[in-house]
């Protein structure tokens, strides 16, 4: 399938999800959020990793959306007051403005169970599912994407010095989230010998992806992006642009992208789309 094909059709599918569900504030804060423009970068790159494999990329329709339903659920909490106080996301009202603060609290918490609901079905038996189930929970939880939020936080108060350690909160607040949908293809397709190899790519393109975020919020305007521009200086934060600087970050994330076609390279696989996922990500301006 083409990739406009393919995600209209993923789209539709996400929407259906909701189908014949009970009418609540929660629900609607939950579809407000979830089924607004995101790039959808996750379920490209479980997709292509199917593709990878040679394997159709409905067979990841469930896991792709438990994984944009828990990156969306991140979203809505980190633009909470208590967070980074953001008010556009995905070029709209963040679902706190939007509805109401405990409503987005609840319509992340909801879609965080959710996903579950989901990664329970993800798979064509029940151990691939468990394994699914098992790697969103590691991915998202205390050890994943809520430990770099943690960081990131703390980090607000006391400024990161070293590029370790802003290192170590860009690979679990961002690239954990980003290394799930290359887990989840290779479990998929029962390719579980090249989970380590993907665990890599998935670390180099997750801190590449969070050093862009940090580039493009000082040298994008808040219309391309479709979030507030400026926002991590507002908001105190450690990023690679306070470390090093905006070319030294771009010239690191570039070479971080080179790293991860390297290690493309050594994989027995189809490389295409995802080569063209990873060019896709380089040249982003949003
Ligand atoms: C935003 O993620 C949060 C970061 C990890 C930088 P995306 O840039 O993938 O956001 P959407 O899904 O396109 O809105
Ligand atoms: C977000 O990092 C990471 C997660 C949501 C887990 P940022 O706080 O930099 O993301 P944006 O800039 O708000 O999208
Ligand atoms: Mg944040
Ligand atoms: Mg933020
Ligand atoms: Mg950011």
């Amino acid at each position: 399938m083409k990739q406009v094909k393919m995600m209209n059709d993923f789209e539709a599918y996400l929407v259906s999800l909701f189908d014949h569900r009970k009418e609540s504030k929660v629900k609607d804060a939950m579809m407000y959020s979830l089924l607004n423009k995101g790039k959808r970068i996750r379920v490209k790159l479980l997709f292509a990793v199917l593709g990878a494999y040679g394997q159709d990329c409905r067979k990841g329709y469930a896991a792709a959306a438990a994984i944009e339903m828990i990156h969306t659920y991140s979203l809505i909490h980190d633009d909470l007051p208590a967070m980074d106080d953001d008010t556009l996301r995905r070029g709209r009202a963040t679902c706190h403005v939007a509805f109401d603060e405990a409503t987005a609290i609840l319509a992340g918490d909801a879609l965080l169970t959710m996903a579950f609901e989901l990664a329970v079905q993800a798979g064509e038996d029940a151990k691939t599912s468990l394994a699914i189930v098992t790697e969103c929970a590691k991915s998202a939880g205390f050890e994943g994407m809520i430990l770099g939020q943690a960081k990131d936080l703390a980090a607000e108060q006391n400024p990161v010095q070293k590029e370790t350690l802003l290192e170590d909160i860009h690979i679990y607040k961002t690239g954990k989230l980003l290394t799930l949908p290359l887990i989840c293809g290779a479990i998929l397709t029962n390719h579980h010998s090249d989970i380590e190899n993907w665990k890599t790519i998935g670390r180099l393109i997750g801190l590449s992806f969070q050093i862009q975020d940090d580039v493009l919020d000082v040298t994008a305007t808040t219309d391309q992006l479709g979030k507030n521009a400026g926002s991590d200086e507002q908001q105190h934060k450690s990023t690679y642009v306070t470390l090093l600087g905006v070319e030294a970050a771009q010239a690191k994330a570039q070479a971080l992208f080179s790293q991860a076609f390297d290690c493309l390279k050594k994989m027995n696989i189809h490389k295409e789309v995802i080569e063209d996922i990873l060019n896709e990500l380089i040249h982003r301006k949003k």
